[in-house]
């Protein structure tokens, strides 16, 4: 494995690697990597023939009271981690190199990125889209690959680069787990033991609404009550929304029907968690929309 730190030095790589005839997957990431990650480094690698894995905490997607400086970093553990994993290139910028004169460009979906995460982090997904774009631009990949867990995101991506007609397809991979069903994340080292315990409502949550979908209930409000209800028992969870919304537009609905998103997302002891289901629901019941390779 190769490290880049230019995008110069990058953008040669993967000009090469294409004029081989080879096939380029991309995973974009902050770091501080966990066995999420690795699995969407995994469906790169099974789908590509390059693989180009980006490091880059972006200061774009955090508000100025949020955790940009003390997000967690341990770059000499992730390079060991990509490269054990089969990756051909880690792109691991500066904020300099990046960003080398503030951004005068902004990315923005408006219509996606003001509800659920938006609603509490009013500017992070135009960070993000700014981010993606730019990272796409640098490694033009054929497949770039993302994490069900981020389910808004997911959305975003999608949208932007339908929208935009960007020349790549994007993969999604499902959430991974810890053993105890709490989705893997970075900020998951933030959690005591109380807290961890408490992580796992969120789980429990998405499960009370699937129960229900499973029983025949399809009014969204009666679902989203029923998810409410599990994080609200907790008093060290506090929720910021339960919700089930179309998959794609990420719109409220009175009834459940076709591909949902199915999302909910609590402070445990400071730290903001998010969990999801990605469902089809129709007439011949609930199914998931992604399944594990
Ligand atoms: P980060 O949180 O580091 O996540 C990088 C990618 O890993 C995202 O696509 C995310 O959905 C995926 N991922 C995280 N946890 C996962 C899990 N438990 N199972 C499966 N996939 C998981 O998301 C970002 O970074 C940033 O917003 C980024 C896209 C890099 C732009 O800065």
């Amino acid at each position: 494995m190769v490290q880049h730190t230019t995008i110069v030095g990058l953008r040669e790589a993967v000009r090469s690697a294409r004029a081989a005839g080879r096939k380029v997957g991309f995973v974009a990431t902050m770091g501080y990597l966990h066995a999420g990650h690795i699995a969407l480094c995994e469906a790169a690698r099974r789908e590509c023939d390059f693989v180009v894995v980006s490091i880059f905490v972006n200061p774009l997607q955090f508000a100025p009271n949020e955790d940009f400086s003390r997000y967690p970093r341990d770059l000499e553990r992730d390079l060991g981690m990509l490269a054990a994993a089969g990756v051909d290139a880690a792109f691991t910028p500066s904020v300099e190199e990046m960003y080398p004169e503030p951004m005068a460009t902004r990315v923005s979906l408006p219509t996606l990125s003001h509800t659920l995460e938006g609603a509490v982090r009013p500017t992070h997904f135009e960070g993000v889209a700014t981010v993606v774009l730019k990272l796409f631009s640098i490694v033009q990949p054929d497949i770039a690959y993302f994490g069900q867990k981020d389910g808004q995101q997911v959305a975003i991506v999608r949208r932007m680069v339908q929208d935009l007609r960007l020349p790549l397809e994007v993969h999604v991979v499902p959430t991974v787990r810890e053993m105890d069903g709490v989705a893997m994340s970075s900020r998951n080292v933030y959690l005591d033991a109380p807290a961890r315990l408490s992580a796992r409502r969120l789980l429990q949550s998405l499960h009370a609404g699937r129960a229900l979908l499973e029983a025949g209930e399809r009014r969204c409000a009666a679902v989203e009550d029923a998810m409410a209800q599990v994080l609200r028992v907790d008093p060290s969870v506090q929720m910021d929304y339960a919700a089930v919304v179309d998959a794609d537009t990420l719109e409220p609905r009175d009834a459940v029907a076709g591909h949902v998103l199915v999302a909910v997302a609590a402070r445990v002891g400071g730290t903001r968690l998010l969990d999801n289901l990605m469902l089809q629901v129709d007439a011949h019941g609930v199914r998931d929309l992604l399944s594990a390779p």
